[in-house]
């Protein structure tokens, strides 16, 4: 079998179980088995592919037939133009998250910040805004060991490793300096709603990274009480909510002495991430 044989027979096999993006999925796939960019393997669309190499596409077809996310079969995701190691213990990165990093990189971009990312996953925040604040450090925490592990992975990666920590550590643990800036992308689908997602999202991502509890604001709240404890005087809060969520945790933020200083919209026009300043 070539190229074109094996991209369509994948492509085929998708489509037949109404994944949408079928085409390119097969594409992404093979690329990832042949380790070329998919602009290559469709240019060299006759090239010979040896039985192992099919055997290997053929196996990441099945995966994908049962929705895994490409994400999690090719292990890395683009965000913020860098590729991220991910695996099955983080969440994949979205682009609604970029419009945080983009505002805070937009306002913060000479500063030498102190940051706290809370929730940090693969670290594709803190990992982000530290290429671009360039006098800045930071910590990354997270309750999943494995997810630290990958987040110091891409720390290497992407050799950000002097100005990056990351730490196994719930947010509610104590801390022993306080921060400038502290961002968090926390679990915000509310308990009930789980079972709605989309399977790629319900099956395989993890439910430490979704579940927010009755509201979806259990860990939010909790972060916003302990943000008040370890911001610096006039220090930055960046939030991602989930949609619909803008009104209640506006509320939580007035009412514990932060200024919505800028609300972010996503491409469907939802408000999905706030950045308040804590008036100490
Ligand atoms: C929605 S994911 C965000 C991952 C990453 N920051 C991103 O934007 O792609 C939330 C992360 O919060 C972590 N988490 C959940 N509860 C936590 C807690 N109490 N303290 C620290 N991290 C927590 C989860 O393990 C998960 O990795």
């Amino acid at each position: 079998m070539n190229t074109i044989d094996l991209v369509n027979y994948g492509a085929d096999k998708l489509r037949q179980r109404k994944i949408r993006t079928y085409k390119l999925d097969a594409e992404i796939l093979l690329s990832k088995v042949l380790k070329k960019t998919r602009e290559q393997i469709l240019v060299e669309f006759d090239q010979k592919i040896d039985k192992i190499q099919v055997s290997h596409y053929n196996n990441l077809i099945f995966r994908r037939l049962s929705h895994e996310p490409i994400a999690y079969l090719v292990k890395e995701k683009e965000f913020w133009s860098k590729k991220f190691i991910i695996d099955s213990n983080t969440l994949i990165p979205r682009p609604e998250t970029e419009l945080m990093v983009e505002k805070l990189v937009k306002i913060n971009k000479n500063k030498s910040l102190m940051i706290l990312d809370i929730g940090t996953g693969s670290g594709c925040i803190l990992l982000s805004l530290l290429s671009e604040i360039k006098n800045s450090k930071g910590v990354g925490i997270d309750i999943s060991k494995k997810a630290i592990n990958i987040a110091k992975k891409n720390a290497e990666r992407h050799k950000i490793l002097r100005r990056a920590k990351f730490l196994k550590k719930s947010f509610d643990n104590y801390f022993q300096q306080k921060f400038d800036l502290i961002v968090a992308n926390l679990p915000y689908i509310p308990s009930y709603n789980i079972k709605n997602l989309d399977e790629d999202v319900r099956k395989y991502e993890p439910k430490l990274a979704l579940d927010g509890g009755k509201d979806g604001l259990d860990l939010i709240r909790k972060v916003i009480y302990k943000a008040k404890e370890i911001l610096k005087i006039k220090g930055l809060l960046g939030l991602e909510i989930g949609n619909g969520q803008y009104k209640k945790v506006s509320k939580l933020l007035t009412e514990n002495k932060f200024r919505i200083e800028h609300k972010l919209f996503d491409y469907k026009d939802n408000i999905r991430c706030l950045v308040s300043r804590f008036n100490n």
